[in-house]
């Protein structure tokens, strides 16, 4: 961008008058900063990648076709919106250079509001496009360590199933990441900017859960004294995060049902349900297809979460992944505390235990016994005494 804030517009046509109009037009009536030109390969020469936020390029020129020169710029700054200048009757050319990736299209002769519209649609989509990658540099990153096939396999999903709005179904043993899989889906995907809600299913009695997950509307019960939202609707445009799913009752399963089906949450005690656009994550410990044999879960709620299972086995069946979760943990402490330590301030022997134990609070409990360890350490070496 040149001229302080104002945002500027490349204009190409080969017609000098058409030039002038609109270098004078953008100027003055829309306080923009401009540059023209009428030979478009002078454009692509001059081309300064970030300089301009938005493009206006005639389709016929006779040097250089208008969409050829889109193409070109395209390679140049991808997020340039180009808008192309089209004769009226030229239908075919407009919808091509939609395909090919113009913003938008404006019908020659053109009139002030039409340009003025459209461009200033241009410019805010722009704007806010830079915003967003500006800030997706800046999304905290979720760590999960460890280099087991297991967990290269599970990371490997998360990064397929991260961009979609695919329904995940997060298995494996308490302690095993099941809620760091679901933020690092989140954070991965086009909805990391909204909400991340979770709601653990099996800290609930029925009659509070359903309230907790579609909300009430006041006087539904006696103690619903005023409205509340569901945080179904509380997660809308963004992630929720069901955990502990094999722990609701068939009521809830039904509900929670309709709900993936419908998009639409009713509130208890509402006449009227909500459109509501939530991806969903769950999670549980339990097998859930030995829950659906033994007739404990719905099959049909069963097949709507799995659409893409990811499966967390306990960490004595990836061993690789123990010395770096205790790197990565005593690293972590370290930096909270202040202190300057590593893994090297381990003992042989205290090694040897934590190696050869079963784990079986998976990383939660790796984690708490590295960071009692380190707490209660005299001198400088962890001892096997000092794993409790
Ligand atoms: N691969 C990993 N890398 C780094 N930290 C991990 C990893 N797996 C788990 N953790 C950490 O271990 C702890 C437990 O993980 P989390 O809460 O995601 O487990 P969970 O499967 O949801 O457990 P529960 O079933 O008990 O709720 C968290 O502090 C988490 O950050
Ligand atoms: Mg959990």
């Amino acid at each position: 961008m040149k001229d302080g804030l104002k945002p500027t517009v490349l204009v190409v046509d080969d017609e000098e008058s058409i030039c002038k109009v609109l270098g004078r037009f953008l100027k003055q009536q829309m306080r923009l900063s401009c540059d023209t030109f009428s030979d478009p390969e002078e454009a692509l020469r001059t081309f300064d990648r970030g300089r301009y936020s938005a493009a206006i390029v005639d389709v016929r020129m006779p040097e250089l076709d208008g969409l050829e020169l889109m193409t070109m710029l395209h390679k140049e700054d991808p997020h340039l919106p180009v808008i192309v200048l089209t004769a009226l009757d030229d239908w075919e050319t407009a919808v091509n250079a939609m395909r090919l990736g113009a913003f938008n299209f404006i019908n020659k002769p053109f009139s002030a509001e039409q340009v003025e519209s459209v461009l200033a649609h241009a410019l805010e989509q722009h704007k806010l496009n830079s915003e967003l990658r500006e800030k997706k540099a800046d999304v905290p990153n979720v760590h999960i360590i460890g280099k087991s096939a297991a967990i290269r396999r599970v990371l490997d999903l998360i990064k397929r199933v991260s961009p979609t709005d695919s329904t995940v179904l997060v298995t494996g043993e308490s302690g095993t990441g099941k809620e760091l899989v679901a933020r690092a889906i989140h954070l991965g995907s086009p909805r990391r900017h909204n909400a991340f809600v979770a709601v653990n299913c099996g800290a609930f009695p029925d009659s509070l859960l359903e309230s907790e997950l579609f909300g009430h509307v006041k006087g539904a019960f006696t103690s619903a004294v005023s409205d509340k939202t569901g945080m179904f609707e509380v997660a809308n445009k963004g992630t929720f995060f069901l955990d502990e799913i094999g722990e609701t009752s068939q009521m809830i399963q039904v509900k929670l049902l309709r709900v993936l089906e419908t998009h639409e949450v009713r509130p208890v005690g509402a006449t009227k349900a909500r459109k509501v656009d939530t991806r969903v994550i769950a999670a549980t410990n339990r097998n859930l297809e030995e829950e659906v044999e033994k007739g404990n879960f719905r099959y049909d709620l069963f097949y709507r979460l799995n659409v893409i299972p990811i499966h967390l086995p306990p960490l004595r069946e990836r061993r690789d992944d123990i010395p770096l979760l205790v790197g990565y943990f005593v690293s972590r402490y370290a930096e909270r505390t202040g202190r300057n330590l590593s893994a090297a301030n381990i003992s042989p022997e205290a090694w040897e235990i934590i190696e050869g134990y079963s784990w079986p609070g998976n990383v939660r409990e790796l984690e708490n016994v590295v960071n009692r360890a380190f707490t209660l350490m005299e001198g400088d070496r962890i001892k096997a005494e000092d794993l409790g």
